[in-house]
């Protein structure tokens, strides 16, 4: 795209200050957001836009704010908050206090999600600190308010819902003993002072990454390095959670929580002699009190059985593979890989092809770090639907991490104009 020097250069200045490669949410977006902007201030030409800006950070801060992609919503992903008490348990057995960094937070559901599983588990209130931090203020004003729509509530999340919400006829308004768990700050991730001094023993990072710039991403690695505790746990977005395994974090048990653990030098042998091995989280008497008015796990979603598929594909129906599909996804969300390839292999096997199974298969091989196989899978999934924002971003992250840059500039950047087009 060829496009006015100066406009480039307001570009170069956005994407370095928020740290974002704007190919990856669609520079036709970024530009009309520029644009419009401009004409609101009044200006014609970029060139003067730009020394405005350059001397109006107040300003600047509205323009990021416009670019940033709040979407988000209460235990996104499920199975990272369960693992994530599991852990918190399991820490403060040997300490009395943990930390937990929420980054980016958005509008709050992601780090009111931490408090409320810990709360609801009986963990007490003085047992854990939630910093939440997000660049955009309008989505932190949002978040210190506490109500939210039926968008934040995409989960089967009723309990909770009983528990920690008044719900009125549109709105879900969040407690006050939930709202007081969390601290909110305006912070930019590749900011100077993004969380100084501070230490936590769990960070959540997930859904930025995929965004960053290779700057930004060495520049965040670097600085998560220094905010975690020895042994602390990194949760990441699902197609994010490879590129931390290696630097310095392995992936830890289980896969389907989509977090590593800061590497400590002997957990790899932890790992390597017992592979399969889950970690025990009984309550510890050493425990601040549990609860016993409050159920003490989230109820299990059974994961649903199904007759083995037809033999003929005329046979095979669409609610067999709608069950089945739903059915390979339960084994996802607990980790359970090899299961849910079985199942998968079953229904390819029949002559079964769809966007859903083959993004399933794909994720199932992915998170076995089978990086080709995972590719493969995409690749087809992307075929039946070449407008797929999510896979290609997933294709772009797995040539990246093949090393195989062309490729992936190639996917990010398809991935950049779908996400253009939506915001027309
Ligand atoms: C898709 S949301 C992710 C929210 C949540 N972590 C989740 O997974 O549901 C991405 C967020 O990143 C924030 N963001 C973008 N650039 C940032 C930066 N440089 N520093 C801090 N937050 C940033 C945006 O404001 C937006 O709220």
């Amino acid at each position: 795209m060829n496009t006015d020097p100066d406009l480039e250069k307001i570009m170069d200045f956005l994407s370095r200050l928020m740290g974002v490669d704007f190919e990856s949410i669609g520079k036709k977006m970024v530009i009309n957001t520029i644009a419009s902007s401009m004409r609101k201030a009044n200006f014609i030409h970029f060139r003067e836009y730009l020394l405005h800006l350059e001397s109006r950070p107040d300003e600047v801060l509205d323009l990021v704010e416009e670019l940033t992609i709040p979407e988000t919503w209460f235990f996104r992903d499920g199975l990272p908050f369960d693992t994530m008490v599991k852990i918190s348990l399991e820490l403060l057995k040997t300490k009395a206090k943990i930390n937990i960094l929420s980054i980016p937070c958005s509008t709050g559901e992601e780090p009111y999600s931490i408090a409320m599983a810990l709360l609801y588990r009986g963990v007490s209130p003085e047992a854990f600190s939630i910093d939440a931090v997000d660049i955009n203020s309008k989505s932190l004003a949002m978040a210190r308010a506490g109500e939210y729509g039926s968008n934040s509530i995409r989960t089967n999340v009723e309990h909770y819902l009983k528990t920690y919400f008044l719900q009125t006829e549109n709105k879900y308004l969040l407690s006050e003993e939930v709202k007081e768990m969390v601290n909110f700050y305006q912070e930019n991730i590749v900011g100077k002072n993004f969380r100084q001094g501070k230490k936590y023993d769990i960070i959540f990072f997930r859904n930025l990454l995929i965004y960053l710039s290779d700057t930004a991403r060495v520049e965040v690695e670097k600085r998560f390095t220094e905010l975690l505790t020895s042994g602390g746990y990194l949760f990441s977005g699902h197609s994010e959670v490879l590129y931390f395994s290696g630097r310095g974090y392995e992936i830890a048990d289980p896969p389907g929580a989509f977090y590593l653990r800061k590497s400590t030098g002997n957990l790899s042998k932890i790992i390597k002699k017992n592979p399969g091995a889950k970690m025990s989280f009984a309550y510890s008497p050493n425990l601040p009190k549990v609860k016993t008015d409050l159920p003490q796990a989230k109820p299990k979603l059974e994961t649903p059985v199904v007759p083995e598929p037809s033999n003929t594909k005329a046979e095979a129906d669409k609610n067999l593979v709608a069950t089945y599909l739903i059915r390979i996804k339960h084994h996802i969300e607990r980790g359970e890989y090899d299961l849910a390839l079985i199942d998968s292999m079953k229904l390819i096997d029949k002559g079964i092809s769809t966007k859903e199974l083959y993004f399933l298969t794909g994720l199932a091989w992915e998170n076995k770090l089978q990086k080709d196989h995972a590719l493969q899978m995409y690749l087809k999934a992307i075929y039946l639907d070449p407008e797929d924002y999510d896979i290609l971003m997933h294709i772009a992250l797995l040539y990246e991490q093949l090393n195989n840059t062309r490729q992936a500039k190639i996917y990010r950047e398809r991935a950049g104009r779908i996400n253009s087009r939506r915001g027309e």
